[in-house]
């Protein structure tokens, strides 16, 4: 059936920056399709709401720039259930706008967060998985990735979104004939807390209409079938790609 190969029955997914957001959606699209769902993040009350609300979701507690927190979660993920099937590496946040008002150590710490948080959950979760395990793992980009969003955006986000997808075609050739596939998703504007205000400016919201093809920012869910078809056997054969779910921004 076709629907089946974009089943996740039996599978044991991780979400980081599960608590709001893109990646609640994530979450919640991954245990609806079947998968035990690890949803990472700091604010631990709002992953208990969410695991009360759908039993598949074990909530975690992770600060993801925290080494031990890192290796904690991948730890239990195995421990209680044997295996990691799918990683999505999706918490993170953006600098300040102007990089004359980026610090050297907020800049770092930018990276931290988007960029080498990911590269080490991705590294120790490898290292527990047999070789020919068929693995999934996503990195969330940004359009900003792949083209300047000035005057919004940010230069440490820009590196970090970047280097996301950089890592992504990396990881993605190393790891390809062990069975682990590595690909980006890249998301043009959502309205999430990240991008409070952006979508109640009318001068933001306007900026993001006239410059998507859709005449829109994305709304919840329409980006989860990306991240669904990424985390599935419906993409068995696709490895360091980028997926962009954007409304044709970055088609313009
Ligand atoms: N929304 C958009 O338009 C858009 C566009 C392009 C790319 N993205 C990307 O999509 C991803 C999700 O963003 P979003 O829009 O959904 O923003 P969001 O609602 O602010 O969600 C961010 C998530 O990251 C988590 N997080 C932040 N710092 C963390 C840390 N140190 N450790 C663990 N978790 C942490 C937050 O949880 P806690 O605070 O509870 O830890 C939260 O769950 C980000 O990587 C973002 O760059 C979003």
């Amino acid at each position: 059936m076709t629907q089946d190969m974009f089943s996740l029955t039996g599978r044991v997914a991780v979400v980081t920056g599960a608590s709001s957001g893109l990646g609640l959606g994530f979450a919640r699209a991954l245990a609806a399709a079947g998968a035990t769902v690890y949803a990472a993040a700091r604010r631990l009350d709002r992953l208990e709401a969410l695991s009360a609300e759908i039993p598949a979701i074990v909530p975690v507690r992770c600060d993801v720039t925290d080494d031990g927190d890192r290796k904690a979660l991948v730890d239990r993920c195995f421990e209680e259930s044997g295996r990691l099937d799918v990683l999505i590496n999706n918490a993170g946040k953006p600098g300040p706008p102007n990089a004359e008002d980026e610090t050297l150590d907020g800049f770092q710490s930018i990276l931290d967060l988007n960029l080498v948080a990911g590269f080490h959950l991705a590294t120790y979760a490898v290292s527990k998985i047999p070789s020919g395990t068929a693995t999934s793992i996503i990195n969330i980009s940004s359009v900003i990735g792949l083209v300047s969003t000035a005057p919004i955006g940010g230069a440490s986000y820009a590196a970090s979104k970047a280097g996301t997808l950089g890592l992504t075609r990396e990881l993605a050739g190393q790891w390809g004939r062990r069975g682990v596939r590595v690909n980006a998703v890249v998301p043009g504007w959502f309205d999430t807390e990240m991008t409070d205000g952006l979508f109640t400016n009318d001068k933001s919201a306007g900026w993001v209409r006239r410059n998507t093809m859709l005449g829109r920012g994305g709304i919840d869910g329409e980006i989860d079938g990306a991240v669904l078809f990424l985390a599935s056997d419906a993409s068995s054969y696709m490895t360091g790609q980028t997926l962009v779910v954007d409304g044709g921004w970055t088609a313009r």
